[in-house]
């Protein structure tokens, strides 16, 4: 079966680091958490050899080591180099790479120029007759700013398991793997705050979808959805965690935009309509990120990334997708009214209300007072009558929300 985001090597790159996450928050324990990042850096990379140094004060301690060439043919313990560390100087790889929180990546270790202040120290490879070639060397930058580890891999191999150089997309992959796993190394790391992570991840590619923009259509959505929940005799507790839910998965309404070329999506002008058809994807590439789909939040996640630009008429995008794994058997028909699931009716007003008061790339910023025109006239076409009617008995918090989280100037 084709897989829908089969643009490009990073695309399928991101969906699958965004698997990873999903696998991370099932294990429970630092060392679990660690070989398991480990493993999946090397899987991405093809690399033969890997291990995780953490920071232990001014030094680097080595706390997992993976070698397949060793461990497997030579039956060598995997925790022979674990008692090893070294200092955070300029002068080992592991220890420059934490020093100055750089990555980096060495086609020959054997072969360094020699300007470079690091060596490679050859004892390891002596001891274990095991040939180091190619490495790459990541820090793992925590909450605070700070190197908590480095993630070093060894001997990327090709089709012929001849040790080369590591792929330039996959060392892409393996930095966004980093940059996450260092949270989970840390410990403590929140769903809440994975997700806040992953949003930041796209809102690297659009920049209309900017931390503030992404902020206000959560609040938004979750104001609407307690306004409508009021009439509902849900009990209160309940009410409260759906709206912690709504407002973190609609600020991931548009994550599948790490899906749309550059090309499109910071194009200064009005889309051509094959370049709309092309952006209109987003939705589907949104809900490919979430097709494993277990929590309730996933798959809420996924509703909405999938539904958020339908209408209440009928006349939106994508319309029935019969299934999200096969991008040929796209739309089978169309959705409307409450077929359509409700927190994505309260997301497509949200997200539609932000986008017209806000600049874009392609329009300036309407009124408040032109947009609220829109949405009444909108009224049971485009948007759901009762989600409008929460929506306008509630717009002093809507502008409270606007006022807390302006666009940086
Ligand atoms: P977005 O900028 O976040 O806009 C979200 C939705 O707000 C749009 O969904 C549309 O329903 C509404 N909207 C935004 N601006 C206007 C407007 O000036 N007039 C009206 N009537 N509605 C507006 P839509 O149209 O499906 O677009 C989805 C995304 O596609 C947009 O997200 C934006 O990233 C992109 N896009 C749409 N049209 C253009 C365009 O002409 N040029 C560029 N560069 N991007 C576009
Ligand atoms: C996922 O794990 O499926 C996506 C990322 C997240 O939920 O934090
Ligand atoms: C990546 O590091 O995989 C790229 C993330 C992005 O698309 O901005
Ligand atoms: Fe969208
Ligand atoms: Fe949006």
């Amino acid at each position: 079966m084709k897989s829908i985001v089969d643009t490009s090597s990073l695309h399928e790159g991101i969906s699958r680091v965004l698997a990873v996450f999903q696998k991370l928050r099932e294990l429970r324990g630092a060392d679990a958490i660690l070989d398991r990042i480990l493993l999946e850096a090397r899987e991405i990379c093809n690399a033969e050899a890997g291990s995780i140094l953490l920071v232990k004060e001014d030094r680097l301690v080595f706390s997992i080591v993976h070698n397949d060439f060793l461990f497997s043919a030579h039956g060598i313990n995997k925790h022979l180099y674990l008692d090893a560390s070294v200092p955070i100087d300029d002068f080992s790889i592991a220890g420059y790479t934490a020093k100055h929180s750089e990555t980096l990546r060495l086609d020959d270790v054997y072969a360094l120029p020699p300007s470079y202040s690091f060596k490679f120290n050859p004892a390891l490879d002596k001891q274990s007759g095991y040939r180091t070639k190619s490495v790459l060397s990541l820090p793992l930058i925590n909450f605070q700013g700070r190197v908590c580890a480095v993630l070093q891999l060894i001997n990327s191999l090709d089709q012929d398991d001849k040790a080369v150089s590591f792929p330039e997309e996959a060392v892409a992959c393996v930095s966004l793997l980093a940059n996450h796993a260092s949270a989970c190394i840390e410990n403590g790391m929140t769903t809440n705050e994975l997700i806040l992570r992953t949003i930041r991840m796209s809102e690297l590619r659009d920049p209309a979808e900017t931390g503030p923009h992404v902020q206000r259509v959560g609040a938004y959505s979750a104001e609407i959805y307690h306004r409508m929940a009021q009439e509902s005799g849900l009990d209160a507790s309940e009410i409260k965690r759906r709206k912690d839910l709504i407002r973190m998965t609609a600020m991931l309404h548009d994550v599948g935009k790490v899906g749309i070329s550059d090309v499109i999506l910071k194009k200064p002008g009005k889309l051509t309509s094959e370049e709309y058809e092309v952006m209109k994807r987003h939705t589907l590439y949104g809900a490919h990120l979430f097709r494993n789909a277990v929590s309730e939040m996933d798959v809420m996640a996924r509703e909405i990334a999938l539904n958020h630009h339908q209408r209440f008429d009928g006349k939106g995008y994508p319309g029935r997708v019969s299934n999200i794994e096969d991008v040929d058997a796209m739309t089978v028909g169309t959705m409307a009214g409450e077929d359509i699931p409700l927190q994505a009716r309260i997301v497509a007003l949200a997200d539609v209300f932000d986008a017209l008061i806000s600049k874009r790339a392609y329009k300036e910023p309407w009124t408040i007072g032109m947009a609220l025109d829109v949405i009444r006239k909108e009224s049971g076409q485009q948007f759901d009558p009762e989600v409008v009617s929460a929506f306008l008995s509630i717009l002093d918090v809507i502008e409270a929300i606007r006022a807390k989280y302006q666009e940086a100037v």
